[in-house]
């Protein structure tokens, strides 16, 4: 055998070696949990795991032939996790969010990131001490995962050093936050909104040596007591504190913060001046609900004499009892009217907890009841300088301007006693408030609970915000606020519903849920990612947009009138929208036109009657003549409020603009004119697309269309199917190619129920 040979051999050698190696390395030593796995998925199949080698399975990565992660969210799996899961040792990273998971959670050591959330069947369990031995876990994400008892104490750094994430929200804990929490690096911490009966309680103190967060979210729970000090958290960018019970002054080392940027305190008792966050750089919602700051001005301080009534209070550490019955800085006129020489101060049967301040003689203190109290005991001024009170001389700043210093305590201990009645009432307001629906929680969740900053429209009785989901897909939300679902309010509401869950058009936007809580309702409908129509044709010069080519004006009307002859009677039943115009249009991705907002959307009866008796409603510039006079609405109602649309896609002017000469303010009558003679004609159309001779015939048929539809006599007005066939035919002759055939009636045939 020469070198050669050798050399060859050795090759051939090597070959038969690699390919048994990679026969061998087929079988991933975790093959045999992953089978585990699939076999307790009740529904296997929503993940296409069929390849043997399951480092080929989707949502499967493995490294060096082990599994390193699996990340199966949202397939709406059903089933469990099986314990065999604890024998892949190298997984860092399980992700099996939104699915419906059932059965405990298997211990897993090796991991760096756990997502559970979203999981709301999994059997309630307790986060296993077995977690702790996940020595190098940073993210641990458990929201609706039906998690109950206590928080564990050994989030710490102690256990977890390189812990930065930890969400837990909208679970079944109880209990407070642990001191171990004082030591820990996380950064973002969400425990917000527990279903549990007492919720998260105790204090919140322990925020003020997390000095690593960034964010922290702990609304909806039982937290009591003030705010900490915040100023070692510097790197604090978002906090959600609304809906607790917190009391005392909001500190200045929070208003102080510089990467502040969202601030929630509303719904606490929170007492003191209005704090004043820097209205550029930071989101804040302290106001409504049961704060009572005594002045509604930010910055403001209190009169005196109730910053004397805070000095007591923070030395019981701010009890929930005193501030629930708060009355801002309104407390020396309160006071007034109890000048009595012997005054009882009744907190008996509460949760007070700390010293009794020392009172005059005259002060008798009932703390029966308030099993931490401390025994009465007697302080001298000097142990407690603060609740010296009859040396405060009384101050010019004071309502009260009578008043002499002996009668402070007399007049704060009888407002004390007085307001202590109230404080049923704002408890079972509280609680009412508190109880909201999943449903209800995950549209707040998907909206940021409803942030300002996820506005996108308001209408006469709602707002309308973005929500985002979890797969990436985005929702918009109709949040009827509480007063708004008043007799009209709620008819729109309901009306919205009836219509949208009856008809479904590729024209018209979908509804996909609601929910109602009392006098609050939400509508939850497809997400339209390019706004509405009025803000393409009037406004896209503030909102930095391209003004609107006369081709895609052309589509724009040839859908909303698609839509309209639906709901006109495609639909079996007929429906009149009654309610047309350019903000109720809505444009998704390619400006694909639907009809929206069907709060004053009617069934009619009897098919064929087309008409109905009903109050007037409707926007003004938009509404059929025959309406104003006589009060009915028929289809031809929407046919009219129709051509005023196919007028304003022309001309680029509003139905009704007051800013105009006077003889323009009117569209209809102005178009009218102008559509009388060619030249003038020309002038009248918008000058933001370019209007060749090819442009200008077609921008002339709609015209005369609209004048066709504008006749006073609405058995003259065509109907939409007439409309609809011009429409198509002129955008046949613009853009044949981009005529969608299969599209001709856009009826969605899918009728689920949303
Ligand atoms: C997991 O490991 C245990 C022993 O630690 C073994 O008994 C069991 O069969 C393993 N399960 C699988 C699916 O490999
Ligand atoms: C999820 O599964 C349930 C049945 O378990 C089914 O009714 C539902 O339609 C599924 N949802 C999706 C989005 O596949
Ligand atoms: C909150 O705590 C109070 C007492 O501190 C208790 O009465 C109440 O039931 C708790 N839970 C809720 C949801 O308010
Ligand atoms: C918190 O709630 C628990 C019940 O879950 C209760 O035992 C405990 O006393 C409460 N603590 C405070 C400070 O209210
Ligand atoms: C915060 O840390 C300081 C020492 O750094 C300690 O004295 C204090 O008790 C801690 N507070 C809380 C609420 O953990
Ligand atoms: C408080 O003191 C009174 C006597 O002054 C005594 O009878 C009572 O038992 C004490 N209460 C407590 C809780 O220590």
């Amino acid at each position: 055998m020469n070198t050669s040979h050798l050399g060859i051999s050795l090759l051939l050698l090597l070959c038969l070696l690699s390919s048994t190696l990679q026969v061998h390395s087929q079988s991933s030593p975790d093959a045999l949990s992953m089978k585990a796995l699939k076999a307790s998925l009740g529904n296997p199949e929503n993940l296409g795991w069929f390849d043997p080698d399951p480092c080929k399975w989707k949502y499967i990565t493995c490294w060096n032939n082990r599994v390193t992660k699996i990340q199966i969210s949202s397939h709406n799996l059903t089933g469990s996790l099986p314990v065999d899961l604890k024998n892949l040792s190298s997984l860092i990273v399980l992700e099996v969010t939104y699915n419906q998971l059932k059965g405990p959670i298997p211990s897993l050591t090796s991991l760096r990131s756990i997502r559970l959330d979203y999981n709301p069947y999994i059997s309630s369990w307790e986060i296993p001490e077995s977690i702790k031995d996940a020595t190098a876990l940073q993210i641990f994400t458990a929201d609706v995962a039906n998690i109950w008892a206590t928080i564990p104490d050994f989030f710490g750094r102690d256990t977890f050093p390189a812990l930065k994430v930890l969400r837990l929200a909208m679970n079944n804990l109880e209990g407070s936050i642990p001191s171990s929490f004082a030591k820990s690096s996380i950064e973002t911490l969400v425990l917000s909104d527990q279903n549990s009966i007492s919720k998260l309680n105790g204090s919140v103190a322990v925020l003020q040596n997390m000095t690593s967060l960034t964010l922290v979210s702990l609304y909806a729970n039982n937290f009591t007591g003030p705010l900490p000090d915040f100023s070692r958290l510097n790197s604090l960018e978002h906090l959600d504190l609304k809906g607790n019970q917190l009391t005392g002054i909001v500190p200045f080392s929070l208003v102080n913060l510089p990467k502040l940027s969202t601030v929630y305190l509303n719904n606490n008792f929170l007492q003191g001046p209005t704090p004043e966050f820097d209205k550029s750089k930071v989101d804040s919602d302290i106001g409504d609900g049961f704060n009572s700051f005594c002045l509604d001005d930010p910055g403001v301080a209190c009169y005196s004499r109730v910053n004397v009534l805070l000095s007591i209070v923070e030395s019981m550490d701010y009890p929930v009892v005193f501030a629930q019955s708060w009355v801002g800085n309104d407390l020396a006129v309160t006071l007034n009217s109890g000048r009595e020489s012997h005054v009882t101060l009744d907190v008996s049967n509460n949760h007070l907890y700390g010293k009794v301040p020392n009172f005059r003689p005259s002060v008798s203190v009932e703390t029966a009841g308030n099993p931490d109290v401390q025994n009465y005991t007697k302080v001298s001024p000097a142990e407690a300088p603060h609740l010296s009170l009859p040396r405060i001389p009384p101050s010019t700043d004071d309502l009260d301007r009578n008043s002499n210093a002996s009668y402070n305590l007399g007049y704060v201990i009888v407002a004390v006693y007085g307001l202590i009645i109230i404080i049923g009432l704002g408890v079972f307001m509280y609680v009412r408030k508190g109880k909201h629906s999943r449903y209800w929680r995950l549209l707040r969740f998907a909206t940021n609970n409803f942030s300002d900053r996820k506005i996108l429209g308001r209408g006469g009785f709602g707002t309308i915000y973005e929500g985002d989901l979890p797969d990436g897909s985005k929702i918009a939300v109709k949040r009827m606020k509480a007063g708004a679902l008043n007799e009209q309010g709620l008819k729109e509401f309901k009306s919205e519903i009836e219509v949208l869950t009856k008809v479904r058009h590729c024209h018209l936007v979908a509804l996909l849920g609601y929910c109602r809580e009392g006098n609050e309702g939400l509508l939850v409908y497809e997400y339209m990612s390019q706004g509405s129509l009025s803000r393409h044709l009037f406004n896209w010069k503030e909102e930095g947009l391209k003004p609107l080519e006369w081709s895609q004006r052309l589509r724009i009307a040839l859908y909303v009138a698609r839509g309209l002859e639906y709901l006109h009677g495609l639909a079996n039943q007929t429906f009149i929208h009654g309610d047309l115009k350019p903000s109720n249009i809505l444009l998704g991705d390619d400006m694909h036109a639907k009809i929206a907002d069907f709060g004053l959307a009617r069934l009619v009866p009897h098919k064929g009657r087309h008409s109905i008796e009903t109050r007037l409603v409707g926007t003004l510039g938009y509404i059929a003549p025959e309406c104003i006079v006589t009060g009915c609405v028929t289809t031809k109602v929407d046919v009219f409020g129709f051509r005023v649309i196919l007028m304003e896609l022309i001309t680029g002017k509003k139905a009704i603009d007051a800013t105009l000469p006077e003889d323009m303010v009117h569209l209809i009558p102005w178009f009218r004119r102008m559509h009388t003679n060619k030249d003038t004609f020309r002038t009248a159309i918008d000058e933001t697309f370019g209007v060749d001779e090819e442009t200008l015939a077609s921008v002339s048929k709609v015209a005369e269309l609209a004048d066709h539809c504008c006749t006073g006599e609405p058995s003259q007005r065509p109907d939409m199917n007439h409309v609809v066939n011009v429409l198509s035919s002129l955008v046949e002759v613009w853009r044949p190619v981009e005529l969608v055939y299969d599209d001709i009636y856009g009826i969605n045939l899918n009728r689920d129920e949303p």
